[in-house]
């Protein structure tokens, strides 16, 4: 196991339910601080209540709604100026119903607003304070649709793809400074996206829905091994190294200065 940093803060958004709630409870059983994001206060209060209770940890609440920019900007102060905070565990999010075509833009936009811009502002605000004192963690909550898009339509499994290369950047910019970055694919996770995006869970098969406490617990220990990215559910973590390792294999054919034979004209010049 890495070491913990078991006086640190870790700030977690989304931690009013799901996946995030789970989060916060498994940092305070590991001796985290914390400090609690998401709009309901209520629900915060309650978890808060409970949380520093049963683990003697200090936990704050925060509540804002992470697409309005003046509420995140307290956020981001709070990432930027409270010396504690260590961790930032960027979980919030939510999905439109339906495709792009009968999707309403504007939640189209708060969503992206939700999943992409928030979690790149949040790590923003917090990465040089880590970078300055060689120690932190950002993990960052995607999907497994980032890598399989074609699974759902509209605009979700974009966000999620956009963590999920983000956190490939952020890595190959901390690197060997200190900070610990990972991305989480969880696959279908009992929680209340799925109502809130109108969608029954229920509808899928049984063997496909991974209890809430049990995809943390896996993410966590993917975060211990020091892993850059975790899939939960995957069994054979050979397979996912296999789909790393065709990618990178691309590397040296991405840039050339000459276009592939494929897209010339076969008709010869002098014809
Ligand atoms: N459940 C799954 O099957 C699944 C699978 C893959 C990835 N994920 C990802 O896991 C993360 C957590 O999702 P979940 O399943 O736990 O969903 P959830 O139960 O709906 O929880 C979402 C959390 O985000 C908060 N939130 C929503 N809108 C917000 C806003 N505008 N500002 C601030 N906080 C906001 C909610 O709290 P308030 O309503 O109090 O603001 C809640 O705490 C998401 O990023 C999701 O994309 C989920």
């Amino acid at each position: 196991m890495l070491p913990v940093d078991t006086l640190d803060t870790a700030l977690v958004t989304g931690a009013s339910t799901g996946i995030g709630a789970a989060y916060a409870d498994r940092l305070a059983a590991r001796g985290h601080p914390l400090v609690l994001v998401a709009r309901n206060r209520e629900a915060l209060d309650t978890l808060a209540a409970r949380l520093s209770r049963e683990h003697r940890v200090k936990v704050d609440v925060l509540p804002a709604d992470l697409t309005s920019s003046a509420q995140r900007a307290e956020v981001e102060r709070r990432l930027r100026e409270d010396e504690a905070i260590g961790t930032l565990v960027n979980n919030a999010g939510a999905s439109v119903a339906g495709g792009l075509a009968e999707a309403r833009l504007d939640d189209v936009e708060a969503m992206i607003g939700l999943n992409v811009v928030a979690p790149t502002r949040l790590t923003g605000a917090l990465l040089p304070r880590l970078l300055a004192r060689g120690r932190g963690s950002i993990i960052n909550i995607a999907s497994a649709l980032a890598i399989a898009p074609e699974l759902s339509v509209g605009a979700y499994a974009a966000t999620k793809s956009y963590l999920l290369t983000y956190t490939l950047s952020l890595h190959k910019e901390v690197n060997g400074r200190g900070v610990q970055v990972q991305a989480v694919l969880p696959g279908i996770t009992r929680t209340a996206i799925w109502e809130h995006a109108g969608k029954d869970i229920d509808s899928f098969p049984e063997h496909m829905i991974m209890e809430v406490d049990e995809m943390v617990d896996a993410a966590l220990a993917g975060y211990d091994m020091g892993e850059l990215v975790t899939v939960p559910s995957l069994p054979d973590g050979e397979e996912w190294n296999g789909y790393d390792e065709a990618r990178r294999r691309l590397f040296p054919e991405l840039s050339r200065s000459q276009a592939a034979d494929r897209y010339k004209s076969d008709i010869p010049e002098d014809a």
